[in-house]
């Protein structure tokens, strides 16, 4: 068993004049018994400081860390049964494979038989058996990269602690890493907690993620439900890619349905109706600011539609089709607003060409200007 949890956790870093810099300002947040949990957030939001915490690489400011019940602020950092990954490898560059996953083994006095069983163990879970006798410098960044998780999985700790452990390795290497980690988490059935900057390391890995904003926690939720259901702006930016599409405008009543109409003063700007639904929940915002989203994906062509519906069509122009393959991104404007859509790969346009662009307004979501919050 190992759950995680924090309470009102502060990190204050002092400074040599003024009251110090807050990188954490009292988050609360629960890691149940072999969850995989993925903080995320832009750099300098503070993923690292909170990670360092929870190891016992960092003084706790204020507030509590505790695993399995137990308050863990004045635990060293060995005694707390975690193992951290950093995105340095950190290998001894002058033992092998084996002495490198051994050595922690080897300092806690293990007998020689257990340790062998569990760097094998370990060499076989991540694909190192026959580089058990090369030296770190023989190796690609990958298998650096798998060595590095050996060392932490010989130890069988309650908690792993993973700190952007795939940021040094290249594309493919990170894809398939990635889902390495994750086959082990499921193998392993450990707690795990992920830092990332990676929005789709994030969606991939995480049975849930914690979204974090300058030392702020702005959401906690399943993959899905973060990408369908974002709490606020931050949120809805930072997951997907490419991200939602944001139009500033206002609410008003059109006989029995509410427009919103984006605000825009070089052209004529375009209005789209509400769903009912949607209409319910902004009446309070009618005649007032509101800030409408769409994700790329809910905007679509009207080569892709055999009906497009007027009221929640609008006429853009191409300024930029990059095909990716299996679809193709549109980069669009209405006038004052850029925006993208992700369209069929054999819908054609060219730059310059008008075109009909149909929102799925069941997909939309209003935000509160001012709050940044998802009306709700
Ligand atoms: N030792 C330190 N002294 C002062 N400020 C620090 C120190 N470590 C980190 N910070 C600051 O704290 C904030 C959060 O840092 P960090 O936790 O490393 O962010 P992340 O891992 O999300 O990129 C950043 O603004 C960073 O500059
Ligand atoms: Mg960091």
């Amino acid at each position: 068993m190992a759950r995680v949890v924090i309470d009102k956790l502060v990190k204050i870093y002092p400074e040599k004049t003024g009251p110090g810099f807050t990188a954490v300002k009292g988050i609360n947040l629960e890691i149940e018994d072999r969850e995989f949990m993925v903080l995320v957030g832009p750099s300098g939001c503070g993923k690292s400081t909170t990670l360092r915490m929870i190891a016992g690489l960092e003084d706790i400011t204020n507030g509590e860390i505790s695993i399995d019940g137990k308050v863990v602020n004045n635990v060293l950092p060995k005694d707390r049964d975690i193992a951290m990954v950093f995105q340095n490898y950190a290998l001894y560059p002058h033992m092998t494979v084996y002495d490198n996953m051994a050595f922690g083994l080897k300092l806690r006095k293990f007998p020689k038989e257990d340790i062998d069983k569990r760097v094998r163990d370990a060499a076989s879970m991540l694909g190192l058996e026959e580089l058990l006798e090369r030296r770190p410098k023989a190796l690609s960044g990958g298998q650096r990269q798998r060595v590095a998780v050996g060392r932490a999985i010989v130890r069988r700790p309650k908690v792993f602690l993973f700190d952007e452990p795939l940021s040094n390795l290249d594309a493919k290497m990170r894809v398939s890493t990635r889902t390495d980690i994750s086959k082990l988490h499921a193998r392993l059935g450990a707690t795990m907690i992920y830092v990332t900057h990676d929005q789709v390391e994030a969606m991939t890995m995480g049975d849930r993620i914690c979204v974090m904003k300058d030392g702020d926690i702005m959401q906690v939720d399943e993959p899905l439900d973060l990408y369908n259901h974002p709490k606020n702006m931050f949120v809805a930016g930072f997951i997907g890619s490419p991200p939602m599409n944001f139009f500033k405008g206002t609410l008003a009543r059109d006989g029995n349905h509410v427009v919103f109409a984006e605000t825009n003063t070089k052209e004529a700007p375009f209005k789209v109706q509400l769903t009912d639904n949607l209409a319910a929940k902004a009446s309070a915002y009618v005649g007032k600011e509101i800030v409408f989203g769409i994700r790329p994906e809910d905007a679509q062509d009207s080569l892709n539609l055999s009906a497009p519906t007027p009221e929640h069509t609008i006429e853009v122009n191409v300024e930029v089709s990059e095909p990716m393959g299996a679809e193709t991104y549109l980069y669009l404007n209405s006038g004052e607003h850029s925006f993208i859509a992700r369209v069929r790969a054999s819908d054609r346009f060219d730059v310059g060409q008008k075109v009909q662009i149909t929102f799925q307004m069941d997909q939309v979501h209003l935000f509160d200007p001012t709050t940044e919050d998802v009306l709700k």
